[in-house]
């Protein structure tokens, strides 16, 4: 039995010889933004079921696969697709994925989302700096015995690690000068994660908004604190799919989620586009 630690260097040296790249920057698209891994450039995509111990989606709209190249000359790893604990995978399947691209070498992490609004101010096809945020899933992808050979950064690894910094303020601000830059203004909230599958009722987001969320979903969290365990800088975007339950009179739908997340790929995939080499150069 090999452990997760020699598992994930299974992965990323598997990952590594399909590339002369060196990412140092790591990309995780959500649900309906996978069309960014369409322009990666001088791409080998490589699809998850033939990376070893790669745990596969189960969703729609969710391709699998790593695609490795370039974006404005910088050297990526984009994943197209990820795996979430409302489908029965264990913390350390979710989040998998995160410790093999800082094995490969990635020290900057962006991680994107589709989300439901609380904060009434977010229309559909909104894209949101995530802040911070609450984790609401009960559990925590650090549980268990601590390998601190997953510190790849020194001073990383540890028991107990901070999370005052998990969404880096400088790549925050990066994002909404480049959305400035490109003519709409780029809000900033805290995400609030729960473990799905269903939608939360509206008496829960009445709660949640009570708490200081801005934005619901069903991922994100579990990957940062594990990008946090290994030193990784992160910025954090949400897509604002829809209003969350009973911020408007209107029942939620997948097929909504899905649909916003074509209009909104464009100016998506043109701020990611312009995003990657300032965040690189940091
Ligand atoms: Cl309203 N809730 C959750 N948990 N995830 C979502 C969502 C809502 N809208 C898109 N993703």
């Amino acid at each position: 039995m090999t452990d997760l630690y020699q598992q994930a260097s299974e992965a990323a040296a598997f990952l590594s010889e399909k590339t002369a790249l060196k990412p140092r920057l790591g990309i995780i698209l959500g649900s309906g933004l996978g069309e960014f891994a369409d322009s990666v450039e001088d791409a080998v995509a490589v699809p998850y079921a033939d990376i070893p111990h790669f745990p596969q989606s189960t969703v729609e709209g969710h391709q699998g696969r790593m695609v490795l190249g370039t974006v404005g000359g910088v050297p990526v790893a984009v994943m197209q697709g990820r795996v979430h604990a409302y489908e029965g995978y264990r913390m350390d399947e979710v989040t998998f994925p995160v410790r093999v691209l800082a094995l490969l070498g990635v020290r900057q992490l962006v991680v994107t989302n589709a989300a439901g609004g609380i904060d009434t101010s977010y229309s559909p096809g909104a894209i949101v700096a995530i802040r911070d945020h609450i984790n609401l899933t009960g559990t925590n992808a650090a549980l268990g015995r601590n390998d601190s050979r997953f510190g790849v950064v020194p001073g990383t690894g540890l028991r107990f690690f901070d999370m005052t910094t998990a969404y880096d303020a400088g790549l925050r601000e990066l994002a909404v000068n480049t959305a400035a830059e490109q003519g709409w203004t780029m809000q900033s909230g805290v995400y609030l994660a729960v473990l799905g599958p269903s939608y939360e009722t509206p008496a829960e987001i009445r709660a949640f908004r009570v708490l200081g969320a801005d934005l619901v979903g069903m991922s994100t969290v579990h990957e940062v604190i594990v990008a946090r365990h290994m030193g990784l800088q992160v910025l954090g975007l949400s897509l604002v799919t829809n209003p969350a339950a009973g911020v408007i009179d209107a029942p939620l739908n997948h097929l909504e989620v899905m649909e916003v997340g074509v209009q909104a790929a464009k100016r998506f995939g043109a701020l990611l586009t312009a995003l990657v080499p300032q965040i690189a150069a940091t």
